[in-house]
C-alpha cells in the first residue's frame, strides 16, 4: 500500500460579486435576515454572458492545483469531478475537463454527491492511488448554481444561500508513510432525499418534454427545495459525528486537530461545532461570509484559501467534514 498527499491546491471564483443588498432589489429580503441565519455578506454568481461554465471554472481551479503540484499535466492519470450542477445532464463535466486539459484519454469520472461531493471524490482517489492504480488524480468540485436558482420572493429561503466557484486537488502517491490523507469515512440517508433536492427533471419522473407541454408558470420542482431547518438539525449531529468517527479511527481526539475545515453550509453550523468541540477561532476555517455555499466546491476552496493563508503547516492534522442533500455526509482525516 501506498500514501496519497494532497501536492497541489487551487480555486477559482467568478468576479461578479452580489450582495445582500443586491438580492434585495431582486426578492424581498434584507442584508440584516441573511447575515443574521447564514453569516453570509456576498457571494460570487457567474455574470450573464460569461463564458465561465461549471467544467470551466474547474478547469481553472485545476491549472493553479497542477501548477503547484509540480507536475505537467501529463502526468495526471485520472480524473475525478464532484458537482450538482453539471454543463449539460449528460456527459458529466470529467470529460470535459479531460479535454480542455488534453489528457490523452485518462479516465474521467463524475460524483453526484451535492455537499458531500468533494469528500466522497477525494475518498475515491485515495483509494486509486493507495492500491497503486494510479499516481496523479485531479479532483475537482465546482458549481455553477446560480443560473438555477428562483430569483424571486418565492426562492429566498434557498437562493440567499448560494454561489458560483471551482476548487481543486491534486493528490498524488507517496511512499507509505504517516503523513498524508489518513482516513476517509463516507454515509448517506436515502431516507431524506427528498428533504433536499431539485425533483425536475428528472429521467424516470418528469422529463423536460413533460415541462414544456405543461408550460406551469407556478411550477418550482426545477428549483431547489430545501426543508431548512430539518437539514440544519441533521447537519449539526451527522458533522459532529463523522469528525469524531474519522478521529476515533485513528486514535485521535479533538484536541489533535489543528484545522477544521468543514463545508460551508451555514456559518451558524460551523459555530455550533467549534463551540461543542470547544475549538479556538484559528482552529475552523470558514469563508462562507464571502462567498456563501458553494456545494462540492466549498471544501478546496476553503482548503485552498486557508493554504494560501499559511493556516497549513507541515505535521498538521487537517480535518475536512460535509453534510448535504441525499443526505449524504463525510469526513477526511488528513496528516499534512
Ligand atoms: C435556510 C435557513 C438559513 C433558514 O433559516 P430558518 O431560521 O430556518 O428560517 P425559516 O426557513 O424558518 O424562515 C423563517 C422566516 O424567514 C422567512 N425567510 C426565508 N428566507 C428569507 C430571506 N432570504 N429573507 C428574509 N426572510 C426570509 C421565511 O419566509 C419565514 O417567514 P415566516 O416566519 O413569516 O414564515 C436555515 O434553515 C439553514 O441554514 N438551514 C440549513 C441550510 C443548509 O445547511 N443547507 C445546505 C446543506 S448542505
Amino acid at each position: 500500500m501506498y500514501s496519497s498527499k494532497i501536492s497541489g491546491l487551487g480555486r477559482y471564483v467568478p468576479d461578479n460579486i452580489v450582495t445582500n443588498d443586491d438580492l434585495s432589489k431582486m426578492m424581498d429580503t434584507n442584508d440584516a435576515w441573511i447575515q443574521e441565519r447564514t453569516g453570509i455578506k456576498e457571494r460570487r454568481w457567474v455574470q450573464e454572458g460569461s463564458d465561465d461554465t461549471t467544467a470551466s471554472m474547474g478547469v481553472k481551479a485545476a491549472k493553479i492545483a497542477i501548477e503547484r503540484a509540480s507536475i505537467d499535466k501529463e502526468d495526471i492519470d485520472f480524473i475525478v469531478f464532484a458537482t450538482l450542477s453539471p454543463d449539460y445532464y449528460f456527459p458529466g463535466p470529467g470529460v470535459m475537463v479531460q479535454k480542455a486539459l488534453g489528457l490523452k484519454t485518462v479516465g474521467a469520472l463524475d460524483v453526484r454527491n451535492q455537499c458531500s461531493g468533494f469528500v466522497y471524490a477525494l475518498s475515491v482517489a485515495d483509494n486509486y492511488i493507495k492500491t497503486g492504480m494510479y499516481k496523479n488524480i485531479l479532483v475537482i468540485g465546482s458549481e455553477l448554481h446560480s443560473h438555477g436558482l428562483d430569483k424571486t420572493t418565492r426562492g429566498r429561503g434557498v437562493s440567499v444561500i448560494f454561489g458560483d466557484g471551482a476548487g481543486a486537488a491534486v493528490l498524488s502517491r507517496a511512499e507509505a508513510t504517516s503523513k498524508g490523507i489518513l482516513s476517509t469515512h463516507l454515509h448517506s440517508e436515502g431516507e431524506f432525499a427528498e428533504e433536499l433536492i431539485v425533483k425536475a427533471p428528472g429521467m424516470g419522473t418528469r422529463w423536460v418534454t413533460d415541462i414544456l407541454e405543461e408550460d406551469d408558470p407556478n411550477d418550482e420542482s426545477y428549483f431547489p427545495y430545501m426543508n431548512g431547518q430539518f437539514v440544519f438539525k441533521n447537519a449539526l449531529v451527522r458533522f459532529s459525528e463523522v469528525i469524531m468517527e474519522g478521529l476515533q479511527t485513528n486514535q485521535l481526539a479533538v484536541g489533535d486537530i489543528d484545522i477544521l475545515i468543514p463545508h460551508q453550509a451555514n456559518l451558524r453550523i460551523s459555530q455550533f461545532i467549534q463551540k461543542k468541540f470547544e475549538l479556538g477561532d484559528d482552529q475552523v476555517f470558514n469563508n462562507i461570509q464571502k462567498y456563501g455555499n458553494t456545494t462540492a466546491a466549498s471544501i478546496p476552496i476553503a482548503l485552498t484559501e486557508a493554504w494560501e493563508a499559511g493556516k497549513i503547516k507541515e505535521g498538521d492534522l487537517v480535518v475536512l467534514a460535509a453534510f448535504g442533500s441525499g443526505f449524504t455526509w463525510g469526513s477526511v482525516i488528513i496528516r499534512w
